[in-house]
Order: structure tokens, then C-alpha cells, then sequence
């Protein structure tokens, strides 16, 4: 395996985590989730900076211009390399504010932002699945994911209905 994936997969790993944790936490209510779960900010952070070595690495190995990044053919969305750029775009802004100074300057907003890690999460899921077609490693734990969230989602709302009645 090239040295770089190793990285890559790392980085997936470690995004499988953050996103399952929190649907697991709500349904489960086990204490080792829940610790996990608060410490997604620094899981975050090992995971961006996996992103960031796989894609270095990846460039030193294979004498791949950074420039490439900035070319029209990169950002073509039939191919593996538009849904990576899509993941790494979307992964700046949450490695920026993944910090207390951000949450107290953004207050609400922060969550709101937060919730690119969604598409962070789907947009990268999707440029694994078209690299290597390993989909048990990739749609699996994506309709895992979209199962856990739907139920958990429901789960809250009816408590809330309850507590309002
Ligand atoms: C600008 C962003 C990205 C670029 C340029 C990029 C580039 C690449 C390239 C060229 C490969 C194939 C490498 C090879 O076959 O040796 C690859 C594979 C891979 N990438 Fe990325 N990637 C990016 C973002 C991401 C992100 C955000 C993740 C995960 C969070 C990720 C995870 C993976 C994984 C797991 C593989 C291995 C797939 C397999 O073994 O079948 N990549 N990437």
C-alpha cells in the first residue's frame, strides 16, 4: 500500500468516529460514547491533519503539483479527485473553528457551521468509493450512519413532545 493511504485511512477512520458517536451517544446512552463524543474536537483535529499528510505525501510521492488543485479538469465531480477537493474544502473552515476562541466568537453560528461536517463526511465517503469501489468500507458505514442519525433524530423529538405536554 502506497504510504500515503495510510494516512488516508486513517483519516476515514477517524471521521467514522466523530460522525457515529454522536447518533450512538443519543440511542445508546452508554458512558464510553459519550466520552468519545466530547472529545470529537480533538479527534477532529488527528483527522485533518491525516487529510492534510495524505494529500502531501501523495503530492511529494508522486511529483503532483499542488497547482493541479487550481485546475478546472481537478473539480469534475465524475471523478474521485472533485470529491476529494469538495471534502478538503469543507474541512478548512471546521479545522479553523474547532477552538473555544471560534465558539464564543461564532455563539450560535458555531453549530450551524458545524454542520458541514455532513457533507465533509459524505463528500469524502463518496471520493473513497470511487477510488477503490470498497463499498462495505464506505456505503456500509454511510447507510449505518443515515440509519443511526434518522432514528436518533426521532428519538430526541419525541422526548421533547413529551417534556412539552
Ligand atoms: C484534496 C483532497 C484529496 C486529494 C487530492 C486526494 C487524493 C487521493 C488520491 C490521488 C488517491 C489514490 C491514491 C493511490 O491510489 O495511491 C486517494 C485515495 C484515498 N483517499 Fe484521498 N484525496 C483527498 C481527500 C481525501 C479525504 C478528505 C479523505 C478522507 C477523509 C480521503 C481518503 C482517501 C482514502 C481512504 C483513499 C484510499 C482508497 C482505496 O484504497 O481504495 N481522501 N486520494
Amino acid at each position: 500500500m502506497d504510504f500515503n493511504l495510510y494516512f488516508a485511512w486513517a483519516a476515514w477512520i477517524t471521521l467514522l468516529i466523530i460522525v457515529l458517536s454522536r447518533p450512538l451517544a443519543d440511542l445508546l446512552q452508554v458512558k464510553f460514547i459519550r466520552k468519545i463524543q466530547l472529545k470529537r474536537k480533538w479527534i477532529g483535529l488527528i483527522c485533518g491533519a491525516m487529510v492534510v499528510l495524505h494529500v502531501v505525501v501523495y503530492s511529494i510521492t508522486f511529483s503532483v503539483s499542488l497547482k493541479f488543485f487550481f485546475d478546472s479538469s481537478y473539480w469534475d465531480f465524475a471523478k474521485f479527485t472533485g470529491w476529494g477537493g469538495l471534502a478538503f474544502v469543507t474541512m478548512i473552515p471546521l479545522l479553523l473553528t474547532s477552538n473555544n476562541y471560534a465558539i464564543r466568537l461564532l455563539k450560535r453560528n458555531w453549530k450551524r457551521l458545524q454542520r458541514l461536517t455532513y457533507l465533509f463526511f459524505i463528500a469524502s465517503g463518496i471520493h473513497i468509493y470511487m477510488v477503490g469501489g470498497k463499498w462495505p468500507l464506505t456505503l456500509v458505514p454511510m447507510a449505518i450512519w443515515l440509519t443511526l442519525w434518522v432514528w436518533a433524530y426521532f428519538l430526541n423529538l419525541s422526548k421533547r413532545n413529551k417534556v412539552k405536554q
